[in-house]
């Protein structure tokens, strides 16, 4: 099934220059494209729209604090299944838990610095894309 999701090259994927390596292996997925990509330093007010679904939680102001700290790289991915394949593709939230030939099991060591967000269902992601990508709304 043909889906878009909506992903985020956090700042220590820019920082770190892993940004093409990690779009490499997206793109290099069967039938999977880039709708759109857009480098930005995110303020807050898109990021507490973005999370608001964990506000009050204990990593809340660490992630805020972390993800406005420099400049991300917001990407509309379209293709076959591509929501849960991203996620996949990510690995677990917890790099330690995340398997190897996953982007977070290969070069991510703590939860903070997790290197991508990826939409975690269909209805998630044509909120998020409203949220980063109006235009594409
Ligand atoms: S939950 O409980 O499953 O809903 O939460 P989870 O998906 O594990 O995490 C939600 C997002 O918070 C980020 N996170 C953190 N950021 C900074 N510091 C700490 N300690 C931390 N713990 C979790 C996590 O990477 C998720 O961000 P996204 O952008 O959605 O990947």
């Amino acid at each position: 099934m043909s889906q878009r999701t909506l992903v985020l090259l956090k700042p220590d994927a820019v920082s770190r220059g892993l940004a093409g390596e990690i779009i490499s292996r997206i793109e290099r997925k069967a039938g999977w494209r880039l709708a759109a990509v857009e480098l930005r330093t995110f303020d807050r007010a898109t990021l507490e729209q973005h999370y608001e679904e964990h506000i009050g939680r204990p990593f809340y102001e660490p992630l805020l604090e972390f993800m406005t700290s420099g400049p991300s790289l917001a990407l509309i991915v379209e293709g076959e299944n591509v929501v849960p394949g991203i996620r996949a593709l990510a690995g677990a939230t917890d790099p330690l838990q995340a398997g190897p030939g996953t982007i977070r099991g290969d070069f991510a060591t703590i939860t903070r610095e997790n290197l991508i967000h990826a939409s975690d269902s269909e209805a998630s992601a044509e909120r998020e894309i409203k949220i980063f990508f109006p235009s594409h709304a």
